[in-house]
């Protein structure tokens, strides 16, 4: 604002240059109140007063607007000053017989600052970093009684004199998590309470802090190194150390191919992860990448991903159903840079081929051929593999190992005649006796005499017949009674044959003693005892 000039009144400058001088007498001027302080744009009555009781002239110099009170008194004079806007001095001038003089009234204009702003925040700030808070001030007064206080909260963190116009203010405040949300503002403070006035405040509105934390180390990336054609395959990536977890966001690519991963927060942790499908077109080295962004920072991990087409080997066969003794090719082929091994065939050198000869046989039936393909991709081996299972037409086929040709079972025990006919298709069989009477086979049965016979088995397919003889023996019981009592009736006639041979011979032996003694024979001491 300009200085109030003198230029509205130039005649009454020279009378005041003439009062300012000092007159040659005791005349004096006298003011009151000589201070005033008083809102912007106030009024304040002024009385000017001069010392002899009849001036020649006494008078106001001011630029403000001012009202002559009346009446006034013989020596001074009441003036109401109005919309006073600035710091003013108001003077009064008077003109004695004994000289002229003046006297100033001191007039404080205060005002409340019509702005008082806290400059943005950074949308962002780090963690750790200073933040840098900057309050301007527009106005108020008067400044030596205006005071910045830069605030956190309620807390106060810096406290300054307003200076310049607009005054500005800065401090600087370490960031840490927990001022994250954090409110921060400037307030002003006129204190006019030394002057019997209040304290007048003004806050700026508040700016809310937003903070984050992202570490320095980048992101962890988990996927397969080489990926096939065709393959649902999953990609990881996460991070630790994150704060505010839940501003953080990812980004995962495959080449150009943005994926869409499923993103799960933890406390302070994320981890995405997605499912990658490869096409043929993608075929050869891509970048995938994974992208950690919070605040203003991002966080990377790039990683190189061979992707390869690899079709399984084809497994041949000349005809997958042969005859018994028929020749058949095995072939297996692969990708024109893999080595193919096929199963049961003698070693031979590595290549995408293989292949052998094979006579068919009634054992190759259902026999697998299973083929395995390796590939190297990238320095990793990679395998496929197929499997073909050749059927050999042949039979029908009944041998004794499971058609046995001759059973022998007691009469009413209970059995179950077998008979397995083999062959490819699974012959039909059949065994009868005198082409009626059927052999249950498979059947748990009572033996009986009705049983017993030779029974013809024919098993019968596509690819003929052929038939076998079994007989049944049944052993009767009565047949084995005759047995035990010849047996025990031939014991018992031996036991007593030997029985009476015995007693004869001791008979004879007595009586031959007994005739010795009659004819004068000494008789030996006989030690035997005689058997009842
Ligand atoms: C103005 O000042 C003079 C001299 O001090 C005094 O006599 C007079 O009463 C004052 N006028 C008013 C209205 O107070
Ligand atoms: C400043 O505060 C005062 C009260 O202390 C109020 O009257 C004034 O309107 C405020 N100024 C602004 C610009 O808000
Ligand atoms: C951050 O501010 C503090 C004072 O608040 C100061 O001591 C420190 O040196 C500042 N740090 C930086 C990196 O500016
Ligand atoms: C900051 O102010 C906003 C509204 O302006 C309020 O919702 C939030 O709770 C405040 N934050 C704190 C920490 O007081
Ligand atoms: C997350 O924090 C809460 C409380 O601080 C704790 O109880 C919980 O176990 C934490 N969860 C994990 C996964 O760390
Ligand atoms: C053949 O491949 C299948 C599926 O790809 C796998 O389950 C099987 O174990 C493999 N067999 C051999 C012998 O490698
Ligand atoms: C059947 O077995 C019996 C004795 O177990 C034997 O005597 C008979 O000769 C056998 N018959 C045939 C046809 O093998």
């Amino acid at each position: 604002m300009a200085p109030s000039g003198p230029q509205p009144a130039l005649l009454t400058l020279l009378v005041l240059l003439g009062a300012l001088l000092p007159g040659p007498g005791n005349a004096q001027t006298s003011v009151f109140p000589q201070e005033v302080i008083l809102p912007r744009g106030g009024s304040v009555v002024v009385n000017c007063s001069a010392s002899c009781d009849q001036p020649i002239l006494l008078g106001m110099e001011t630029p403000l607007p001012k009202k002559e009170i009346l009446p006034g008194g013989n020596n001074w004079k009441m003036y109401e000053l109005s919309n006073v806007q600035e710091d003013s001095q108001p003077m009064c001038y008077s003109n004695c017989p004994d000289g002229q003089s003046s006297a100033k009234t001191f007039l404080t204009v205060y005002w409340t600052p019509e702005r008082v702003e806290l400059a943005p925040l950074p949308f962002w700030q780090p963690v750790g970093k200073n933040l840098t808070l900057r309050c301007q001030v527009e106005g108020g007064a008067p400044r030596a009684k205006l005071t910045v206080v830069l605030l956190h909260g309620e807390k106060e963190l810096s406290r300054q004199s307003a200076v310049g116009e607009p005054a500005e203010v800065t401090t600087m405040v370490p960031v840490s998590r927990d001022d994250h949300g954090a409110n921060f503002s400037c307030r002003t403070e006129l204190d006019l309470r030394p002057c019997g006035l209040g304290l007048f405040e003004n806050t700026s509105a508040p700016h809310q802090l937003q903070t984050f934390d992202l570490p320095a180390t980048p992101p962890q990336l988990v996927s397969p190194q080489v990926l096939e054609v065709d393959t649902q395959e999953t990609v990881v990536c996460s991070l630790d150390g994150l704060f505010p977890v839940s501003e953080a966001r990812v980004y995962l690519a495959l080449g150009d191919q943005k994926l869409n991963p499923t993103v799960t927060y933890g406390n302070n942790s994320l981890s995405a992860k997605a499912s990658v499908k490869v096409t043929a077109e993608e075929e050869g080295t891509q970048r995938l990448l994974c992208s950690v962004m919070l605040g203003t920072q991002t966080q990377e991990t790039r990683q190189t991903v061979t992707i390869y087409s690899f079709p399984a080997p084809n497994v041949i066969l000349t005809e997958p159903e042969v005859s018994e003794g028929t020749e058949v090719i095995v072939k297996c082929e692969a990708h024109s840079t893999a080595k193919v091994t096929l199963n049961g065939v003698p070693a031979q050198p590595p290549g995408p081929r293989a292949e052998f000869l094979l006579k068919a046989t009634p054992e190759d039936n259902g026999r697998s051929f299973s083929c395995s393909a390796t590939l190297e991709v990238a320095g990793q081996l990679v395998h496929k593999n197929q499997t073909r299972e050749l059927r050999v037409l042949y039979g029908p086929r009944l041998d004794e190992k499971d058609c046995p040709g001759n059973w022998t079972w007691p009469e009413n025990s209970q059995q179950t005649p077998m008979c397995q006919a083999w062959g490819n298709p699974l012959p039909q069989l059949k065994c009868l006796k005198d082409g009626t009477f059927p052999l249950p086979i498979g059947k748990s049965v009572t033996v009986t005499r009705d049983l017993e016979g030779t029974y013809l088995c024919q098993a019968r397919s596509s690819r003929g017949e052929v038939t076998r003889e079994v007989t049944v023996n049944v052993l009767s019981p009565q047949y084995e009674m005759v047995i035990i009592i010849v047996v025990a009736a031939a014991v018992i006639l031996g036991i007593a044959g030997v029985t009476t041979y015995l007693y004869n011979r001791q008979r004879k032996i007595r009586k031959y003693r007994l005739q010795q003694v009659q004819n004068g024979t000494p008789m030996k001491p006989n030690t035997q005892a005689t058997p009842p």
